[in-house]
């Protein structure tokens, strides 16, 4: 693992340990996965302005998020079947989270559950992600089973009604590994036989704003809406209180052709001002990608695929690697731009090529 040095290695390498099903699942996207390649090729389109003579001796990585500590504003975005990459699965990403301060988010298809999690990474701050349940019990069930284990935060996924196109699925399904299960999905999921796409029919295709105000009733915990791509619906979250907001596009698996998370993400910081928090995923594969996200006001950022790269590698020392790379890289982006601390990532330390003249 000494000769991968950058999140780039981990995926040459990584992806080319995972047999053909898992590997298609892993980096496919919807329809001709264009958001896919732009959500990654967004960031290079954004350049940093760093400033000299200025004393970075000591960094400090650490922020708040939803009022606790974070060692560093970067965590791990929820993604089911972990455990088809290495039998570490969801556990490894989590001590993973845990080795550098950041948060773990769990997918409601995680192939390992809560308590596991919650026993294998005891001091990260772990957070629930799920979809809705046509039967709202059993969407109460898991939240307050989650909270039981010491999940601190509910998130709640609003771009996947339904599955997107991808065509490789379509051509060659998953082939889900006997011996996984899906332990969290439904109070029966451990026992019985469910493939990722029954699981999505069990979900509620019609739902609407309405179900944030219920979840705020259901439960005291944070809520997080993932998955918002637009101002208007940024301000209706604010509006119906929920706590925060993860910019994404599902890593460009849902709607082919929306905008790379990183484009859209200053409109929407905007709109809801200082009423949530707003974090973003999708593309992050650098250091200088972090800086970049948190400078267009990301409060912290997440990676969805290098942590399967990482798995593939080497379980939750390949995702350890990996989250430990992003780490230094940050530190070394921070240090050679003459920022010391995270708040002093600004809007300034950012621009973009067509705006340098203007500067
Ligand atoms: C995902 N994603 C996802 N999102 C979610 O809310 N629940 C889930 O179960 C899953 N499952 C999932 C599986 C796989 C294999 C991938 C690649 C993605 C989306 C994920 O949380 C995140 O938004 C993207 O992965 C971020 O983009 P990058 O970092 O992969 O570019």
């Amino acid at each position: 693992m000494e000769s991968l040095v950058c999140v780039d290695d981990f995926e040459k390498e990584g992806v080319n340990r995972l047999g053909r099903s898992a590997r298609e699942f892993l980096t496919s996207g919807a329809d001709d996965a264009l958001t896919v390649k732009d959500n990654v090729d967004a960031y290079s389109r954004i350049l940093i302005r760093p400033r000299m003579l200025r004393d970075v001796s000591k960094r400090d990585l650490s922020t708040t998020i939803l009022g606790k500590k974070v060692k560093i504003p970067l965590g791990v975005s929820p993604t089911g079947l972990q455990r088809i990459t290495h039998p570490d699965g969801e556990c490894g990403s989590a001590k993973a989270a845990e080795k550098v301060g950041g948060i773990m988010v769990l997918s409601i298809f995680a192939t390992s559950s809560y308590e596991e999690v919650a026993a294998a990474a005891p001091n990260v701050r772990r957070w629930c992600q799920f979809y809705m349940h046509k039967d709202r019990s059993i969407t109460k069930g898991i939240i307050d089973r989650a909270e039981k284990a010491g999940f601190e935060a509910m998130v709640f996924t609003v771009d996947c009604q339904y599955v997107g196109n991808r065509r490789v699925s379509a051509r060659n399904p998953l082939q889900f590994p006997r011996h996984l299960q899906f332990p969290n999905a439904t109070p029966d999921a451990a026992k019985e036989e469910l493939s990722i796409f029954r699981l999505h029919d069990i979900m509620d295709h019609g739902v609407t704003w309405e179900a944030v105000s219920w979840l705020k009733s259901a439960s005291k915990m944070p809520l997080i809406l993932k998955g918002i791509q637009t101002a208007d619906d940024a301000i209706r979250a604010v509006e119906l209180g929920v706590d925060a907001i993860i910019v994404s596009n599902h890593g460009g698996r849902q709607i082919d052709t929306c905008p790379a998370t990183i484009d859209i993400l200053p409109s929407i910081v905007r709109a809801v001002g200082e009423r949530a928090e707003v974090y973003v995923d999708g593309g992050i594969r650098r250091g200088t990608d972090i800086f970049k996200a948190l400078a267009l006001g990301a409060k912290m950022v997440f990676v969805g695929r290098p942590i399967w790269y990482g798995l593939a590698v080497d379980g939750a020392k390949g995702a350890t690697k990996v989250l430990e790379i992003l780490r230094d890289e940050l530190d070394m982006t921070m240090a050679l731009a003459g920022v010391a601390d995270i708040k002093s990532i600004t809007s300034s330390s950012v621009c973009r090529k067509e705006d340098l003249s203007k500067l």
